[in-house]
């Protein structure tokens, strides 16, 4: 193994929707499938599969984090790049990413600053809509709270995907070339920039 591969980090993408159909899930989906076929180490998760209950410091203090929070805070550790695609909700990202960012936030292992699981690596934001906005609104409220609020590194280059529901093709490709071209850009930006600033 070269030196380069020895640094060649490990890349995860996951949605803020758990509905089976979700068009942010597809895009997800889509921008792993396109980082495999570059050759980076690629991971896709759905969060059907880490359900968590909403944030209640009550139950926190009687029975600490979820479980599912604790896997998803060992998984996104074992990554060094993530894409997070979210819908918009009026005007404002998935409530269901911020619950689960907030659970995360709230595991600190031995030894760890604080919030490392955010500090240390890097993000890249995408959003699908079946509207003309494509969920831009919703990634600027998205990026305060990653920025912000929890000292995450989010690249200024994002993905935005309009009118979601005529996007994609049968094999769940973007039919229009220059959004595919956008798509596979933000990946390898991702990729890129945690190479360079992943810790
Ligand atoms: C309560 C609610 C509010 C919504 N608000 C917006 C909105 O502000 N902007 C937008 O583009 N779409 C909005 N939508 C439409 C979502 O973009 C659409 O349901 C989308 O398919 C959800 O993402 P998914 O396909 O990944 O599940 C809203 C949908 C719901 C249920």
């Amino acid at each position: 193994m070269s030196a380069q591969d020895e640094r060649a980090p490990r890349l995860l993408f996951f949605a803020g929707s758990i509905r089976k159909n979700s068009f942010n899930k597809r895009v997800a989906k889509l921008a792993a499938s396109m980082a495999n076929g570059l050759g980076f180490s690629s991971t896709f998760i759905d969060l059907a599969d880490y359900p968590m209950p909403f944030y209640d410091g009550d139950l926190e203090a009687q029975s600490g984090q979820p479980e599912n929070a604790r896997k998803l805070k060992d998984l996104m550790c074992a990554h060094q790049g993530i894409m997070i695609v979210s819908p918009e909700y009026n005007a404002s990202f998935a409530p269901l990413l911020k619950n689960t960012i907030d659970w995360v936030s709230r595991i600190r292992d031995e030894g760890e600053e604080p919030l490392a699981v955010y500090r240390d690596r890097v993000f890249a934001l995408a959003a699908a809509s079946p509207g003309g906005t494509a969920g831009l609104r919703g990634l600027m409220q998205f990026r305060q709270v990653l920025e912000l609020g929890i000292g995450a590194l989010v690249l200024p280059n994002q993905f935005l995907l309009p009118r979601a529901a005529d996007a994609f093709d049968n094999d769940g490709n973007l039919k229009n070339h220059d959004q595919e071209q956008q798509l596979q850009a933000v990946v390898k930006k991702l990729e890129h920039a945690a190479r360079v600033f992943a810790i």
